[in-house]
């Protein structure tokens, strides 16, 4: 999906326009893939627009850059303010928020230890990540021949560039197959995840995905599903699981910032289910974008408005 041009970045501390905010060539982080990013979403809302799970997402920002011992400039609350402001000043009533933190070029030695850390935030407007269709319709996906990292390789906790290098592979050879995504196992054969998605599993009522210790990325939609499928009442599971849950499962969905929940119609070439969205993810779909209109309870304070510089209209009676 192509990228929607928004007004400003801010990089570096300061809104600058779109086509300003600019690395140099011999950034660190562009030859060793050292930096660390989120995905963040913002909702139109009746009440104007909101941020899903800001906090977390930054939380989880500065966790990965912690765990790859990069001293970011910004503190929690500044990235959060940030956000807030790239997102107004930009004024989209709905947008994907970007932060990444990386390693600019003072050396190119393989440890950054002189490569000073950066942080910049883009926001733009972006739709359903695997499509309005596959949203509905749920999605065709393989099981890659590509495995996660094994837990003493690279950490799966960190949301770091370098990570992506397996889901570009896993992408393009889904894509070869002809499926629109890839499940990976981890480097013991268990069930991991998607390149950019967490994995659900339905059997028989029960909500299963695999545990944190099966080479993923702790997703916080994974954690939303978990919870807001709690909520209606399912029992859900974190788990191992081996590959051929898949082939005897109810129902399969991915979960995530950019993915949302999106159904999975077909494994390796077998139908799940009724070949169609189950009537799980459905449910959960429902309670998920129910938040945005108001048909489900933000009993999690989730949602967090975006903070307008502009003054409020304020209507003036006769
Ligand atoms: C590898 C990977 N797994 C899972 C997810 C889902 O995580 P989240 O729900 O926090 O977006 C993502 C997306 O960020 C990801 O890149």
């Amino acid at each position: 999906m192509s990228l929607q041009p928004s007004k400003y970045i801010w990089h570096h501390g300061q809104l600058v326009p779109w086509e300003q905010a600019t690395v140099h060539v011999l950034s660190h982080s562009l030859h060793y893939g050292s930096s660390v990013f989120e995905g963040i979403r913002a909702y139109p809302t009746p009440n104007g627009t909101v941020f899903f799970r800001l906090e977390d997402h930054v939380r989880r920002l500065l966790e990965s850059a912690r765990i790859y011992r990069m001293q970011t400039p910004e503190t929690a609350p500044e990235l959060e303010d940030a956000c807030h402001r790239v997102v107004d000043e930009n004024q989209l009533d709905g947008a994907y928020i970007r932060p990444l933190i990386y390693h600019d070029y003072e050396a190119l030695g393989v440890v950054p230890r002189q490569s000073s850390v950066r942080t910049t935030i883009a926001a733009f407007a972006w739709g359903a990540y695997l499509g309005e269709e596959g949203m509905e319709k749920g999605i065709d996906v393989g099981v890659s021949s590509w495995q996660r990292p094994a837990p003493n390789t690279f950490p799966t906790f960190a949301k770091a560039g370098g990570n992506y290098l397996s889901g570009i592979l896993m992408g393009r050879e889904a894509a070869r197959h002809g499926y629109a995504e890839a499940i990976a196992l981890d480097s013991n054969g268990y069930l991991s995840e998607g390149p950019g998605e967490n994995l659900f599993v339905v059997r028989d009522g029960v909500i299963h995905t695999p545990a944190l210790h099966h080479a993923l990325l702790p997703g916080i939609t994974r954690n939303t599903v978990i919870t807001l499928a709690r909520h209606l009442g399912y029992q859900v599971v974190e788990e191992s699981m081996p590959r051929e849950m898949l082939y005897v499962a109810d129902e399969l969905f991915f979960s995530g910032t950019a993915a949302e929940i999106t159904p999975i119609r077909s494994i390796d070439g077998m139908q799940v289910g009724n070949g169609r969205r189950g009537s799980v993810a459905a449910a959960l779909q429902r309670a998920f974008f129910g938040l945005f209109d108001g048909s489900t309870t933000d009993h999690w304070n989730w949602l967090e408005p975006v903070r307008s510089k502009q003054p409020l209209a304020v209507a003036v009676g006769g």
